[in-house]
């Protein structure tokens, strides 16, 4: 698909400014163009000009920042990593080609890419002391408050990556990041179910030394399927990176006050773990066995229409795509291959997440919202499928968006513009008053 021309390109002639009239006085405010997408208004003189602030709670229409890394269409359901559309690099590509494009801009030559994978792999280890944090842990804690630790306790380890106005210092920290998140990962799940830790093997590729990590025993020898080693690459690919959502944008604003890459990383697992947001996968898997049989989908679709019901059809709905998530359709057909490649006929899960999508995109609620299954809603039964257990999989969408994240964090900080982020407020509390002593309070 040519992005251009399912995605809205600046129109020839475009206004260059929005006007304003605000009690009496006029303000021009600047229309800034993109190279494909929304322009956007610039209000950075407002509160100076007028005393006024916008105010956007969700930010649903503000834009945070300039990248040059991510396009979403919401309406086309088009997903771009600098400009390639992520069916191509999800069909071609590997993930650690994804990486290096999202990091640097450009697809590798074989030459970048054979220099890239050989860094990554050979930082994939952990300090040997990482390990001992995991035993301070319950071994039923959910793997993501492992995560939120572990990879925060990396800034303790790596002084010699943190100095982040270092352009060498942040080029580590990020092959680093990218290199021992799966480790760390792996390490969260073995802790889980009293097995050892499997250190990574330098001959396996990123997505094979992943799943040796999770599944390999010391007492035999653990073969990776090369068909689910392929699903599990591309099931990073598709999670990579996604413009400004909640966690990046939380990485992005830690980033801004200048704290180190590790600590960031760390704030946007723990913003990830919502089950608005990354937490959906799991969220979205516990309400398809909730539904238990295709024959309950329509009672589950009536609650979640109904206003005064908190239920939700998780994995379906987002923000910006008001078509199929691309990222679904991928993840759909990944499901197919997965289950076929372990003999899994008909998975009841499967079979009620099919009716539940087929019913919900037929009800004029969901049409009439643009509510369609994203990537949440078929990941949950690839993964189970995979052997991870539930709680694992919002920590395996943190592996994947950490190139994401470390992504946009290098972009923040490599912007000569960027400031600390603080937003201001609607304030609407008590007015300034005088303090009562507490002998005259009633
Ligand atoms: C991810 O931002 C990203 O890019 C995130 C992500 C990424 O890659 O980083 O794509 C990953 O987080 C995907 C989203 C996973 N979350 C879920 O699947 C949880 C279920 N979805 C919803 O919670 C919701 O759709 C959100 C959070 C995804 C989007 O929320 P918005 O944009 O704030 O939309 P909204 O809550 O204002 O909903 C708009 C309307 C509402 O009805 P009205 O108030 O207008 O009457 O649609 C309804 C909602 O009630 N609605 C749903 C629904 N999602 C929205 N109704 C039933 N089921 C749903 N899932």
């Amino acid at each position: 698909m040519n992005a251009t021309t399912s995605t809205l390109k600046v129109q020839e002639g475009s206004p260059e400014a929005a006007h304003l009239s605000v009690e009496g006085a006029e303000l021009a405010l600047p229309i800034k163009h993109g190279s494909i997408g929304p322009s956007v208004l610039d209000v950075q003189t407002l509160y100076k000009d007028t005393g006024l602030f916008t105010y956007d709670p969700g930010f649903t229409s503000t834009a945070s920042c300039e990248s040059k890394i991510t396009y979403i269409d919401g309406d086309a359901g088009l997903l771009l990593y600098r400009g390639y559309p992520i069916d191509e690099l999800a069909e071609h590509g590997d993930f650690l080609e994804t990486c290096y494009l999202l990091l640097f801009g450009e697809l590798p030559t074989s030459a970048q890419k054979a220099e890239f994978d050989r860094q990554v792999t050979r930082h994939t280890m952990v300090h040997e002391q990482m390990s001992r944090f995991y035993s301070g842990f319950r071994r039923d804690a959910h793997p993501m408050a492992v995560m939120c630790g572990v990879v925060g306790a990396l800034s303790a380890f790596y002084h010699d990556s943190t100095d982040i106005t270092d352009p060498e210092q942040r080029l580590i920290a990020s092959i680093r990041m990218i290199a021992k998140t799966p480790t760390l990962a792996a390490m969260a799940y073995k802790y889980s179910i009293g097995q050892p830790f499997v250190y990574p093997q330098n001959a396996l590729d990123f997505s094979a030394n992943f799943l040796n990590m999770c599944f390999a025993v010391p007492c035999e020898e653990y073969k990776v399927n090369p068909v689910l080693a392929r699903a599990m690459d591309r099931i990073f690919i598709l999670h990579a990176d996604h413009e400004q959502n909640a966690s990046t944008s939380t990485v992005r604003l830690a980033g801004s006050s200048g704290a180190n890459p590790f600590a960031c990383i760390a704030a946007g697992i723990a913003c990830l773990w919502g089950p608005a947001h990354g937490g959906a996968n799991e969220a979205a898997l516990k309400m398809l066995g909730e539904i238990g049989t295709p024959d309950k989908v329509d009672l589950y679709v009536k609650k979640a229409k109904d206003k005064n019901d908190p239920f939700r059809l998780m994995g379906f709905g987002h923000r910006v795509y008001k078509n199929y998530d691309p990222r679904a359709k991928i993840m759909q057909k990944t499901c197919h291959e997965v289950l076929a490649e372990l003999g899994i006929q008909d998975d009841p899960l499967l079979e009620v997440a099919m009716e539940l999508e087929k019913i919900a995109l037929k009800d004029e609620y969901f049409i009439e919202k643009k509510l369609y299954p994203n990537i949440d809603f078929y990941s949950g039964i690839t993964l189970k499928a995979m052997g991870f257990p539930t709680a694992m999989f919002t920590v395996l969408f943190a592996v994947a968006r950490t190139v994401g994240w470390i992504a946009q964090w290098k972009e923040m900080v490599e912007d000569p513009s960027q400031r600390i982020g603080r937003p201001r407020q609607l304030y609407t509390g008590a007015p300034e008053r005088d303090y009562v002593p507490i002998s005259e309070r009633r």
